[in-house]
């Protein structure tokens, strides 16, 4: 998966302001799959969440959409041991509580975030088209980072 110069350039204007701030560079500091970080599981989401949007020219809130994906797992801590057997189920109300709280996220960016971890949060089907691309990306992505480990994907970027 390949930005144009343009893309690149349209979707650091969106994503730089919470990107570059000091509190989510401390996901740099948490493992999320495998050796890769939180951030860099967010930006990775992020990134193909754009890829999709401008790619199949999908109508939906692109900057709502990359904001929201970007803050998705926005939670300051390793969730492996973090003693949370249950974290699955509760993380993405951490992570919208802590967007709401750090990045004065809009209704929709906090639906898209509150719903990513459907079907396991059973009854927070996405409504939106936004909710419904970053539940799947995240999922391919999660997915691919996990097989990382086992040498099934070189460590990024195979699509
Ligand atoms: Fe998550
Ligand atoms: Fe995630």
């Amino acid at each position: 998966m390949t930005l144009t110069d343009e893309e690149e350039r349209d979707f650091w204007e969106i994503i730089e302001p919470i990107a570059s701030d000091p509190r989510t560079q401390e996901m740099k500091k948490y493992i999320q799959h495998s050796h890769v970080s939180t951030y860099d599981h967010c930006m990775d989401v992020a990134r193909h969440c754009f890829y999709f949007v401008r790619h199949h020219e999908l109508k939906v809130d692109e900057k709502a959409l990359v904001r929201a994906a970007f803050l998705h797992d926005y939670y300051l801590y390793d969730w492996h041991t973090h003693g949370d057997k249950l974290h699955g189920y509760h993380h993405a109300d951490i992570a919208k509580a802590n967007a709401k709280r750090d990045f004065d996220i809009n209704i929709l960016e906090s639906e898209i975030i509150n719903s990513h971890m459907w079907p396991l949060n059973l009854t927070r089907v996405p409504k939106t088209r936004e909710a419904l691309l970053l539940c799947a990306v995240d999922k391919f992505c999660s997915a691919r980072e996990t097989l990382m480990k086992y040498g099934l994907f070189k460590d990024k970027d195979p699509t």
